[in-house]
């Protein structure tokens, strides 16, 4: 069982030629509304990923904004353990996705930042906790530490990007970044491979967008080239690559083939608009593993140069 404790955000969405550079104003359109969050995302990933039981720790405000994220983590089949904040609202994010399927996001975190440690459910039959870090740090640290004490593995999403506390880093049996995040949390500006080895933690995995991803485990390095799709929407392909990775780890998977479920989830969830209504769920998951090959050696040694493994 997976219990994922984090962000919920009611995503204000709009689509723009480009994202605004500072002091700019862009003529946007589309404008919509999505249930989003990194930590309410990954949960939806997972579940939908099928296997183990999904459930959720999250704050919601007193509002209307909350109803939409119940429903839409409700749908998926997520067990919710929500802890209501009348005095702050729900977490909202407001996100420009641009024509070329980028994204500029700004979160205003409301009941998100108002999760304590005292808030975390029993652990008991829980295999894996997912955390992020759109809640506070101390509380994110409550949580793994107490995973840790009960033999629960620890899987961190270390976004949006921070430096991490040693007492943190040392609690992580798995760590996913991105390319950006990997920079910060190594504190580490060298090639990709020189970053995952400076980290001490079991697991680390870097997603590296178009390129693919790039595991460290078990003393050597596990690549994973990117399925080739066309991108409509990256918002939230991060996070179903987390949820859906932890899914398939908790299944018993090894970690090569959980990349390539991850790989292939995430794909699909950047063809469509919006964060958790663009995640797909395992049978079109397997669908796309069923009907891709299974190594490209091209794209694997193009990846494999990228992450200075050459
Ligand atoms: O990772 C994407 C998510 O980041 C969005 O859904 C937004 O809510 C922010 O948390």
């Amino acid at each position: 069982m997976i219990l994922v404790a984090g962000s919920a955000n009611l995503d204000f969405v709009v689509r723009a030629p480009h994202i605004p550079a500072p002091g700019e104003t862009v003529l946007g359109r589309d404008f919509k509304t999505f249930p989003g969050g990194k930590g309410a995302n990954q949960a939806v990933a997972s579940a939908r990923a099928g296997g183990s039981p999904t459930h959720m720790l999250l704050g919601l405000g007193n509002d209307a904004f909350a109803s939409p994220l119940e429903s839409s983590l409700q749908s998926a089949g997520v067990t919710m353990h929500i802890v209501r904040t009348p005095d702050h609202p729900t977490g909202t994010a407001f996100i420009c996705v641009s024509d070329d399927a980028e994204n500029a996001i700004t979160v205003a975190p409301g009941a998100n930042a108002e999760l304590r440690p005292e808030h975390l459910p029993s652990l008991a039959g829980f295999t894996h906790l997912l955390l992020q870090l759109e809640t506070p740090l101390d509380t994110v640290t409550a949580y793994a530490q107490a995973a840790r004490a009960k033999g629960v593995q620890v899987v961190l999403n270390a976004a949006p990007a921070r430096p991490l506390p040693a007492e943190l880093l040392a609690l992580v049996d798995v760590l996913v970044v991105n390319e950006g995040e990997l920079a910060v949390v190594s504190g580490h500006q060298g090639s990709i491979a020189a970053c995952l080895e400076r980290l001490a933690v079991p697991t680390v995995v870097v997603t590296l967008g178009h390129h693919g991803s790039c595991a460290r485990h078990l003393g050597g390095f596990v690549l994973q080239s990117a399925f080739p799709i066309t991108p409509v929407d990256t918002t939230g392909a991060g996070d179903t690559f987390c949820g859906s990775l932890v899914a398939a780890l908790s299944q018993g998977k090894d970690l090569p083939t959980a990349l390539r479920f991850a790989s292939a989830s995430s794909a699909l969830a950047c063809t469509r608009w919006g964060a958790q209504s663009s995640i797909p769920d395992t049978a079109e998951v397997q669908a796309l593993l069923d009907a891709s090959p299974i190594s490209d050696p091209a794209s694997e040694s193009a990846l494999r140069s990228f992450c200075g493994l050459n």
